[in-house]
């Protein structure tokens, strides 16, 4: 009986592909979605209805997204989600039936105009309405807040600052805070101190860890979340992608090495890690690099 459990959230068909440059056709990513959720996968995003012109790889999300929920229309079963950045993603994404959106701000004002165009607090009040109808609509939406941990284009970013943003974000209706280190700068102390003082103000079960792994530190950066209490986090099959408006982001952690850390600490997660290392090996040449998972490249030990 495993000791305890941590819910992984996919995001590997949006926070991946949107920063690959292969572009994987409607038909791939669904095939890949298959996989995921026939390895255990429950809760992933499907895309983002953000605009084509500024990532073209998301393109697709409508069509896959009407495809995904075409197959598994039970959204009590299997969560999927798409990132919303205004009115505009909104109405896309509520034309599919889609019931969980995620909306997504910066905790530095540079990030946010290179990645939204518009001020933090712009972006707090593109919010309202979204969250206005969301709620009309009864569809959850989850909070993003990125940089975190430091900022590609101002660097340190104030603890006080995150907190009080991820803050705003819970009290105005979102469901979960994910807690972005967007271009994988932090480290275990800074992850201890900043998820102490988030606690403080939000519960616990309401935060999340989204850790991209540019420096080798996200697996460390994972389980100290753990220790500090934090059961959710997001991670990438293979460690695919990036963020196209963050300098230097390479993908997130990979889904197989945080399974194969909380496998190793009786930490159920609800993934068949054989399973996801038959996706890596299925996803590597389709990408046309090899993917970054430790675990995805060798497996598990086998004698
Ligand atoms: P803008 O250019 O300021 O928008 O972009 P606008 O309102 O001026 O509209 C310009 C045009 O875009 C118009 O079309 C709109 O209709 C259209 P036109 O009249 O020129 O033909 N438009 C849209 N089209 C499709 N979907 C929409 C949409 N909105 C407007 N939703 C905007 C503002 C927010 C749209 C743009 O900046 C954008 O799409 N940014 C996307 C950024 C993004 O996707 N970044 C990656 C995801 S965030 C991330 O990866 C971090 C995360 O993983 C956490 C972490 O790691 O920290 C979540
Ligand atoms: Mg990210």
């Amino acid at each position: 009986m495993a000791k305890g459990k941590v819910k992984i959230v996919e995001v590997g068909l949006r926070d991946g592909l949107q920063n690959e440059s292969t572009v994987l056709s409607t038909h791939q990513r669904f095939e890949l979605l298959e996989k995921l959720i026939a390895a255990g996968t429950k809760t992933f995003e499907v895309g983002a209805f953000v605009s084509p012109k500024w990532v073209p790889q998301m393109a697709v999300s409508k069509e896959l997204t009407d495809l995904v929920l075409k197959k598994y229309p039970d959204q009590k079963k299997f969560h999927s989600s798409v990132l919303v950045p205004n009115e505009v993603g909104l109405k896309g994404a509520m034309e599919t039936g889609i019931k969980e959106i995620a909306i997504f701000a910066s905790s530095s004002e540079t990030f946010s105009q290179k990645n939204i165009n518009c001020s933090i607090e712009e972006s707090f009040q593109r919010f309202e309405p979204i969250m206005k109808i969301a709620k009309k609509n009864k569809i959850k939406v989850r909070g993003y807040l990125s940089v975190c941990f430091g900022c590609p284009f101002e660097g340190d970013v104030p603890e006080k600052k995150v907190v009080e943003l991820a803050k705003r974000l819970y009290k105005m209706g979102c469901y979960e805070i994910s807690i972005g280190d967007t271009i994988g700068v932090a480290t275990v102390n800074q992850v201890d101190s900043l998820f102490k003082k988030l606690k403080k103000v939000i519960p616990i079960t309401k935060l999340a860890g989204h850790f991209h792994d540019t420096r080798g530190q996200a697996l460390a950066n994972i389980l100290e979340a753990y220790k500090v209490g934090v059961r959710v986090f997001d991670s990438s099959i293979g460690g695919l992608g990036g963020c196209p408006y963050a300098k230097g982001a390479t993908g997130n952690v990979a889904t197989e090495d945080v399974v194969y850390m909380f496998n190793g600490m009786d930490v159920n997660t609800g993934l068949d890690i054989d399973k996801l290392c038959a996706i890596n090996r299925w996803l590597e040449p389709q990408m046309n690099h090899a993917l970054s998972s430790r675990v995805g490249k060798v497996g598990v030990l086998k004698v």
